[in-house]
């Protein structure tokens, strides 16, 4: 539906392989000054530094470096979510730069039969806010986060516009704001993507702090437009041990150059919100972008990262998709992890995971459902097996 919608709308944007154009993809491993990286350590002390710096520069905008305070307040907790097999807490994060304050609220589910510190997936959320209550009402259909408690993995979300509101005109209302006191932003300024991948930094500092989670066995997700924040949080914030992207095409997994489905022109049109104003300048001109999403992925190795995509979501283009995770194993391979290298993609609901990639593409519209749930789950579940 969706894909009907939006071709229907927007007659102008490419839905077929024939027409894709050619491209020559950026080499995450040459320097910009066109040197080879060809050790562990060039890309540690090198190149990583450079290419997230040209993402910061150009696509998501840099984050403010003035000092700030965060605090967290429980507002309501109650230990017997999904017939006693969760804690929930209803959350507030409050951050202060000296006198100003900004508060966010988030939700949290911790199992209740953890006997030692377990995994968290802080998933950021772009429809309908959580609370424990209204999560408690929807699992009856959904299950999603029961699922997860099962598995004796700890949840937290947040909803994006209580962070940075997902609005063209909401720049005032948000974190961006609060941080440059309202004044307005610089091109490389951070946009509204980056801004909630703060967030989930935030929301994962909390949980971190809590001696039911373990540290070292952290994911961070999303769906959409939240799966292009994960992926970019992962980039910035190394903490997280695996990212979790969920249809989330332009400016999340899939090749800008293939201009398949939505283009940088689009999406930087209809949501220039989420990116940094940069971004804009390469509308009709992705050849001249320094960079592609491939090397996004990149920026998380050696960690892991799962990329799912839906046949029906032609806007979010699968097979852009799938390439980006093809296209960033050289650099898992320098770094000495196992990754997915197959050109070709697997069939339908039929997961690939190779070492440090994980990769599905479901039958039907743009949605997280309970089957990439559940194939995303066992992808962590290897990663993080003792
Ligand atoms: C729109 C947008 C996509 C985005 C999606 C969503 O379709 O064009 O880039 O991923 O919304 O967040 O559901």
């Amino acid at each position: 539906a969706q894909v009907a919608k939006d071709s229907a709308r927007n007659p102008q944007f490419n839905y077929e392989e024939s027409k894709v154009p050619t491209f020559t993809l950026p080499d995450p491993l040459k320097m910009a000054d066109g040197r080879s990286v060809s050790s562990k350590q060039d890309w540690i002390n090198g190149r990583r530094d450079e290419l997230v710096e040209v993402f910061r520069r150009e696509v998501y905008g840099r984050r403010p470096t003035t000092e700030y305070h965060v605090d967290f307040q429980v507002l309501a907790e109650t230990d017997d979510v999904f017939e006693g097999k969760a804690t929930g807490r209803d959350m507030q994060a409050i951050v202060t730069i000296g006198e100003r304050e900004f508060k966010f609220p988030f939700t949290v589910f911790i199992p209740n039969a953890v006997t030692e510190p377990g995994p968290v997936i802080v998933f950021i959320n772009n429809r309908r806010p959580d609370t424990v209550q209204s999560v408690i009402e929807e699992e009856a259909s959904t299950g999603a986060k029961r699922t997860i408690i099962d598995r004796g993995y700890a949840i937290a979300t947040f909803h994006t516009s209580d962070v940075d509101p997902d609005r063209k005109d909401g720049y005032a209302d948000g974190i961006r704001a609060f941080f440059a006191n309202g004044q307005p932003l610089q091109n490389d300024d951070w946009g509204g993507l980056s801004a909630w991948g703060w967030a989930a930094s935030r929301v994962l500092d909390y949980m971190v702090a809590q001696p039911e989670i373990d540290s070292s066995r952290t994911a961070v997700g999303g769906h959409s437009r939240s799966g292009k924040t994960a992926l970019w949080a992962a980039a910035e914030d190394p903490r997280f041990s695996i990212a979790y992207s969920n249809d989330s095409g332009c400016g999340g997994a899939a090749i800008s150059r293939r201009r398949f489905g939505e283009t940088v022109g689009r999406i930087t049109s209809v949501f220039p919100h989420w990116f940094c104003e940069n971004f804009t300048a390469y509308s009709e001109r992705e050849d001249q972008l320094p960079v592609d999403q491939h090397e996004l992925l990149a920026l998380i190795a050696p960690r892991a990262v799962y990329v799912a995509s839906a046949d029906l979501d032609l806007w979010a283009d699968p097979k852009g998709e799938y390439a980006s995770v093809v296209a960033a194993a050289p650099v898992y391979q320098l770094l000495g992890e196992e990754v997915i290298t197959d050109p070709e993609m697997p069939p339908l609901n039929t997961p690939r995971h190779i070492g440090k990639t994980g990769y599905h593409i479901r039958s039907g519209a743009h949605m997280i459902s309970e089957t990439d749930w559940k194939m995303f789950l066992d992808f962590a579940a290897g990663q993080w097996s003792r």
